[in-house]
């Protein structure tokens, strides 16, 4: 009885019928321990918090074509929902490694797949850039497949203190490893007007960035704080509002999504990671090894297909995707960040 009594107060309470902040879904947190909880959240289309949904499965195991045996790299580990199933696939002989750079979700996968039987004999996992692929090459040896899901994962976004998401308050954090490098409020204390205006344009094609980057700095220089996701978004908002045609709820929201891609994309040095990670594929992949590249959006997909083609033409890839496959109606229904997802691959000669 005591026990029970401990347990009730510890319970996280919230008002109305349905948790709403993160600490508050803490059943979906828990989802060995709330199983039916975390059916009910996905048969409604949603992505339980602490969880994240692989996207284009079938199709990426489909071009993968995976044998007992081979021995392959999940580059962007995340949920591990991808690397389950490759593993699946190996039926116990083989070995994948699997990286991600960040520290935090990194253990918690870990721990998961584990329990689910799969240790260091099948997997190895570590916590690293992708851009530093040859280091895993040196032990790994040259690899069958490769799998990159490139951008955030749900329980990154989902968790207010990463700071990746404006929906909550947290601090303007943005880094994939929050261990390493400088926060994306830190960023913003000395940036010039121009270098922000650059980022936001190069990142994430933001119409308005001249508007919105001379309100940060401006704001910046005027002592006003913004090191909390929703100051920021405050900023973007209140410039928005005084521009003809960029003033209604959705197109404010869409803004705000914009300079935050840009801005993670920037403090990440996502654009710089991502060329020398397609350098070294080449040396990576056995002689008919095969890669597959999910993208979330344009100057991802860019890098992805220049990349592609060029060593398609130098005679390196023997095979490309003419075009990305995208997920199938019914993935894009269930799963909103399914809809932007552009898949390409290509085969080693
Ligand atoms: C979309 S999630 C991957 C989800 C995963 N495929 C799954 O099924 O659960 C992307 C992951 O890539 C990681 N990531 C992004 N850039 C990276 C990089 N340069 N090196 C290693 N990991 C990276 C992120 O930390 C995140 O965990």
């Amino acid at each position: 009885m005591d026990n029970q009594e401990q347990k009730h107060q510890r319970r996280v309470r919230y008002s109305g019928t349905h948790p709403k902040t993160y600490k508050e879904k803490y059943k979906e947190l828990q989802p060995e321990k709330y199983s039916d909880t975390v059916e009910k959240v996905m048969q409604k289309g949603s992505t339980p918090a602490g969880m994240h949904r692989s996207i284009c499965v079938d199709e990426i195991l489909e071009f993968l074509q995976i044998q007992p045996g081979q021995v392959g790299l999940d580059a962007t580990l995340g949920y591990g929902g991808h690397t389950l199933e490759m593993l699946k696939c190996l039926d116990l002989k083989g070995h994948i490694y699997a990286i991600d750079v960040d520290p935090v979700e990194l253990p918690r996968t870990q721990a998961r797949l584990e329990s689910l039987g799969y240790g260091p004999e099948i997997l190895t996992i570590r916590q690293m850039n992708f851009s530093s692929i040859n280091q895993v090459v040196a032990e790994s040896g040259p690899l069958n497949f490769i799998l990159a899901d490139l951008g955030v994962s749900s329980m990154q976004i989902d968790n207010p203190e990463r700071g990746f998401s404006f929906k909550t308050e947290g601090p303007l954090d943005l880094r994939l490893n929050p261990r390493k490098g400088i926060s994306a409020a830190e960023r913003l204390k000395t940036i010039k007007q121009d270098e922000l205006e650059a980022i936001l344009i190069e990142n994430s094609d933001e119409p308005n960035a001249r508007a919105i980057s001379r309100a940060i700095v401006s704001a910046i220089k005027k002592g006003t704080e913004i090191s909390t996701t929703t100051q920021l978004q405050q900023i973007i908002k209140n410039t928005l509002k005084t521009i003809p045609g960029s003033n209604d709820p959705e197109e404010i929201k869409k803004a705000c999504q914009r300079c935050f891609q840009a801005l993670r994309i920037d403090v990440n040095n996502e654009f710089g990671v991502l060329s020398a990670f397609f350098e070294k594929l080449p040396t990576a992949l056995a002689s008919g090894g095969r890669v597959a590249i999910l993208s979330f959006h344009s100057g991802e997909d860019r890098l992805v297909k220049k990349s592609f083609q060029r060593l398609f033409r130098d005679g390196v890839y023997c095979e490309i995707a003419d075009e990305p496959i995208r997920a199938s109606a019914e993935e894009r229904i269930s799963n909103g960040r399914a809809r932007s997802a552009k898949l390409r691959w290509a085969v080693k000669r």
